[in-house]
């Protein structure tokens, strides 16, 4: 292994050659800490994010809380409590293509989950910042995030923190890139110009502030910004880049994803 790349960040990598065996494993892994809050320990809110790569997760995940002792279940249900990184501004209420209406057809609905459990900014808020400063009000309500579950954006994004963004950027509106316009236009019909322009979303401080982050990778089309996370120093310009000052981040990736990394560790 090359001595002076700073591959030293993640607390723990898993690597899948299959989709469907590395989504198995993080559901393994989710499982005991959703169990800790049924077993009475206090347990912060979960931080939950979108997009195609946690839509197999959810499935996986409300499969496996289904097979849980009724009593549990119910326990878990009665006491959740999740923040979702981000939300479009401007959808009209009930939009299929809201991160809203994303959680309740793949975790609400299945788990017939309480709407208000699940909290997500509010898109058609009148005055949006109003509305950021009030939804992170409320997280710090109930001091922050245990796990956050991180998708990541092809320039380098998550949740919505697109570069340039730092690791004091608190949860604010944003405005984003094309690189953004063109990732999410599958949820559009393809067309990226009506891809919303703006949108809420946490900001990396208190992703940053979460107790434990989980970033899921997967597919050949991350495998170059997946690359470059490891090998570069933070910047603003890639915000992913500042996970490396958390103390415990799990990257979990499929072998496509990793692909160039693998290349990397092996010259
Ligand atoms: C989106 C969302 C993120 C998501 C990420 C990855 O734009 N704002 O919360 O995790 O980008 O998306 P995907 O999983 O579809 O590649």
């Amino acid at each position: 292994m090359n001595k002076n790349h700073p591959l030293t960040f993640p607390y723990r990598i898993t690597v899948c050659d299959s989709t469907a065996q590395l989504v198995q494993k993080i559901i393994d892994f989710l499982e005991v800490r959703l169990r800790e809050r049924v077993s009475g320990k206090h347990v912060k809110p979960f931080g939950l994010a979108t997009g195609r790569t946690m839509e197999p997760i959810y499935s996986a995940l409300v499969e496996r809380l289904k097979s849980w002792p009724n009593n549990d279940l119910n326990k878990l249900l009665d006491d959740w409590i999740s923040f979702n990184l981000d939300e479009y501004l401007g959808l009209k209420d009930g939009d299929s293509r809201s991160f809203r209406s994303y959680m309740e057809r793949t975790i609400g609905v299945p788990l017939d989950l309480n709407s208000s459990k699940l909290r997500i900014p509010y898109g058609q808020a009148q005055d949006p910042h109003k509305e950021a400063s009030s939804y992170l009000d409320d997280l710090l309500s109930f001091g922050g995030l245990s796990f956050q579950l991180l998708g990541l954006g092809l320039n380098g994004h998550i949740g919505f923190n697109e570069p340039p963004s730092g690791p004091e950027d608190s949860c604010r509106v944003v405005t984003l890139s094309s690189a953004t316009f063109k990732q999410n236009a599958f949820s559009f019909g393809g067309d990226q110009d009506i891809v919303p322009r703006k949108a809420i979303t946490l900001g990396m401080k208190e992703i940053l502030a979460a107790e434990e982050v989980h970033l899921i990778v997967i597919g050949k089309e991350k495998s170059s910004i997946l690359y470059e996370l490891f090998c570069s120093k933070c910047s603003d310009q890639i915000p992913a880049s500042w996970l490396r000052n958390h103390q415990k981040v799990f990257l979990w990736a499929d072998s496509a994803a990793y692909e160039k990394v693998q290349v990397f560790i092996n010259h």
